[in-house]
């Protein structure tokens, strides 16, 4: 009887924590894979949904507490929606001055991506960082974890154009 009701306690009910098990369905509920699930789950929706930080707890059988320390301690976590896309805009002094401040506005006002946030269709994450280290490639934008050098308002704008075509068409086949 006892057996039962702790299978019940870890059936992932909703579609999240289906989503979820997928992701660690090998792992049994090895309390030293948690880290390892976590970067997964950070992984699929680039932050870490509540919904899935409870089914962790629950499936690894750590305390919510605990897994929240971890999140806040690593900074590749993020407990805040981000977007499907990550754009990271170098404003380190090299950047600054080859114009990375003018793709920010033209990132905001043609695509409503505010610096610092995420795009209210989901799309899109734009984070300020500072110098990736490119400065002669600059102004850099990392998309993805791609390096975008000699960046310009126009190219900016081709990058964009290229993954909203992309999502439209995941989303037509979807
Ligand atoms: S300042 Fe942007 S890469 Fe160095």
């Amino acid at each position: 009887m006892e057996a039962i009701k702790e299978l019940s306690v870890i059936e992932p009910t909703s579609k999240t924590e289906k989503e979820v098990e997928e992701l660690v369905k090998d792992w049994g509920n090895d309390g030293e894979k948690l880290i390892m699930a976590m970067l997964a789950v950070q992984d699929k929706y680039n932050w870490l949904p509540p919904d899935a930080l409870d089914y962790l707890s629950r499936r690894f059988e750590v305390p919510k507490g605990q897994i929240y320390h971890i999140a806040t301690f690593y900074k590749v976590f993020s407990l805040v929606p981000r977007g499907k896309h990550i754009l990271k805009l170098c404003m380190g002094t090299a950047c600054h001055v080859r114009g990375a401040p003018m793709i920010a506005d033209a990132l905001q006002r043609d695509y409503d991506i505010p610096l610092g946030s995420t795009s209210d269709d989901g799309l899109f994450t734009l984070e300020r960082v500072n110098c990736v280290g490119a400065c002669a490639i600059g102004p850099v934008l990392v998309v993805d974890g791609q390096y975008r050098g000699n960046m310009t308002q126009n190219r900016a704008s081709a990058v964009i154009k290229r993954l909203k075509r992309l999502a439209e068409k995941e989303a037509e086949n979807a």
